[in-house]
């Protein structure tokens, strides 16, 4: 039987001269069943040999570590990325395509396979990865949909939408501050989905009224896993309670309207809008850009604040 308490990592972001906190295995076949072998130990007498090991090694096998030491390879895996971000001469693009796979990795286990607070506090780190990536308007929003994940998944769902956000802060010339905590309040907005069964997220046909009402308490369920891990600041948990809430007012849990709605929801109803309208999924395509604004301000105008909606389009009008 496969033991899935391994976790494949992706071994070319590892610090070649860092001492390993963890240790690395590589999967050898053994009668018909995958086994994990020790690679690389965390020991301190061999910390030469492994060094040693890790820079002249090519990565071209696969590399796993205990699902325990996740925490610590998520920690280890951003020190080195930020090293990386802030001193390689390496593009913007192939930068930020670093930090995404490093960020779907983390919100991939973490809505996926453990849902613990630790590995979540890891986004955080990823937020200020991200916001060096674009500082500058170095990477364009055209640069930026590029690296983006184009099937809908949960996981990447929430990073495309902490982008968008973070791009579009930066674009109206919102605070240092602010760009981060809108940032961070996009990654986490679905998190309540986290609570939510999977059979119930991922179903194909249509969903039965008890069903939709389970979903619908994401905003609510997403509050309280937020306000638990007690981190978070008001405006990250508003965003995440009000994100579906609509600026006529139609929309749930609280039916707020117009400006009661916070900025950060309402920025995030118009992110969010726009990366599900843009991705795929088993029963629809993804829309293009234009085709997707254009169904936001004609059909869907009612539910964005106009404002905002006028500036979200001209940020990524041109490109379309
Ligand atoms: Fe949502
Ligand atoms: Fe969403």
């Amino acid at each position: 039987m496969q033991d899935d308490s391994y976790h494949h990592i992706d071994a070319k972001i590892l610090d070649k001269n860092a001492d390993l906190v963890f240790n690395i295995f590589s999967m050898v076949e053994d009668n018909g069943e995958n086994r994990y072998v020790l690679y690389a130990s965390k020991e301190p007498r061999y910390r030469d040999k492994v060094r040693e090991l890790l820079q002249s090694s090519d990565f071209m096998e696969e590399l796993y570590i205990h699902e325990d030491d996740l925490v610590l390879y998520f920690e280890h895996a951003t020190d080195s990325l930020r090293d990386y971000v802030v001193n390689s001469d390496a593009t913007p693009e192939k930068k930020m395509a670093k930090v995404y796979d490093l960020s779907r990795d983390v919100t991939h286990q973490f809505f996926e396979a453990n849902s613990s607070p630790e590995i979540l506090r890891g986004s955080g780190q990823v937020v200020d990865l991200m916001e060096k990536c674009l500082e500058n308007n170095q990477l364009g929003f055209y640069g930026l949909t590029k690296i983006m994940e184009k099937d809908y998944y949960t996981y990447t769902h929430s990073i495309n939408v902490g982008l968008y956000c973070m791009s579009f802060a930066l674009k109206i010339g919102m605070p240092a501050d602010e760009v981060h905590e809108l940032g961070l309040g996009g990654m986490l907005h679905d998190v309540g989905k986290s609570r939510i069964p999977m059979e119930i997220i991922n179903k194909k046909g249509a969903l039965t009224e008890e069903e939709f009402q389970t979903i619908k308490n994401h905003t609510d369920n997403g509050m309280e896993v937020i306000r638990e891990l007690g981190c978070y600041g008001e405006k990250v948990i508003q965003m995440v309670g009000q994100h579906h809430e609509k600026y006529n007012g139609e929309g749930y849990h609280q039916g707020l309207a117009g400006e009661d709605i916070s900025l950060f929801a309402r920025i995030c109803k118009l992110t969010d809008v726009y990366d599900a309208l843009t991705t795929r999924r088993s029963y629809k395509k993804a829309l293009k850009t234009l085709e997707a604004l254009t169904i936001m301000k004609s059909q869907m105008g009612h539910e964005f604040d106009p404002k905002l909606l006028h500036s979200f389009i001209l940020m990524m009008g041109p490109e379309a």
